[in-house]
């Protein structure tokens, strides 16, 4: 995240925390979370709320049937993936999911948004299991859903700059500089700075801001934060496969301070360990592609 923030940077926040339209938390998003309070075990209600909307009902499902999210058995009943899953995972995914949808917006020129939400989605899916396997297990809902949102940045800059949106691809395409140096060339900001004072804004923890702010090299981060240092290996392991790449989030080298604080001993263990996803990595983006 970028510390000394340029002139042309603090402009482009103030500019950005000045709209009049910036997305709010969606109603779904309080209400399961609230629910898991008040109603804790019971399932039709959930039901009841996330049936209201198709759209996330089809994505909870697309999720848990996904290889990396590891579900014994395939879901094809919303009843059934929330007795499965049970109520805890339904809620990170229902809040992953409906912040990313609020988000999106309307079809913006040349973001591919199918490409994103695969990238997302394994992230997302990728971090979760990575903590589960490396000891994490307490973290591994917070990680799931910062790895789903990791990247919103990059969608609210395409969403409320535009036209500067479309001079970072300019340079990224025509120029091939890295994206996130398009980004700083363009706007003096980049997607972890938007995305971190998004998440802030919303009241989120302030943990899942620091993913956001810090993804890319968590070496900057004072302090310690290990879903942020899952989200960087989950998403350094997409550019490494080439799969479910987020094309245009190019230009950030892999962090080897990640490497003691995952409890890995050297790097030779942490790249055995990485290998053993590629099959699955490659199994869940040929069914998203579907
Ligand atoms: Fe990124
Ligand atoms: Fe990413």
């Amino acid at each position: 995240m970028n510390t000394n923030i340029s002139e042309q940077g603090q402009k482009t926040l103030d500019e950005f925390k000045n709209l009049k339209n910036l997305p709010t938390i969606p109603k779904v998003v309080l209400e399961v979370n609230e629910m898991l309070r008040n109603h804790s075990g019971d399932i039709v209600r959930l039901t009841e709320i996330v049936a209201k909307d198709q759209g996330l009902t089809t994505k909870i499902l697309a999720i848990a049937n996904s290889p990396l999210y590891g579900l014994p058995r395939k879901v094809s009943s919303l009843e059934f993936g929330i007795m499965l899953l049970g109520m805890g995972e339904v809620s990170n995914i229902v809040t992953a999911l409906s912040l990313a949808q609020v988000v999106k917006g309307d079809a913006i020129d040349g973001f591919d948004y199918m490409e994103f939400w695969t990238h997302s989605m394994i992230v997302g899916s990728a971090s979760k299991d990575i903590a589960k396997r490396l000891g994490f297990a307490e973290i591994a809902g917070d990680a799931f859903v910062a790895g789903m949102l990791h990247d919103v940045g990059v969608q609210l800059e395409a969403r409320y700059f535009p036209e500067q949106f479309k001079q970072i691809l300019a340079l990224v395409e025509e120029d091939k500089m890295p994206f996130y140096q398009a980004e700083l060339q363009v706007l003096g900001v980049t997607h972890e700075d938007i995305g971190h004072y998004m998440i802030t804004k919303w009241n989120l923890p302030a943990n899942l801001a620091e993913v956001l702010g810090y993804h890319h090299s968590p070496s900057e981060f004072d302090g310690v934060n290990t879903t942020l240092d899952i989200v960087h290996l989950a998403d350094a392991m997409t550019k490494l496969f080439d799969i479910g790449t987020f094309a245009w989030d190019t230009g950030g080298e892999f962090d080897e301070s990640i490497i003691p604080k995952l409890n890995f001993n050297d790097k030779a263990e942490m790249d055995e360990f990485i290998e053993e996803y590629f099959e699955v990595f490659q199994d869940t983006a040929s069914e998203m592609r579907l």
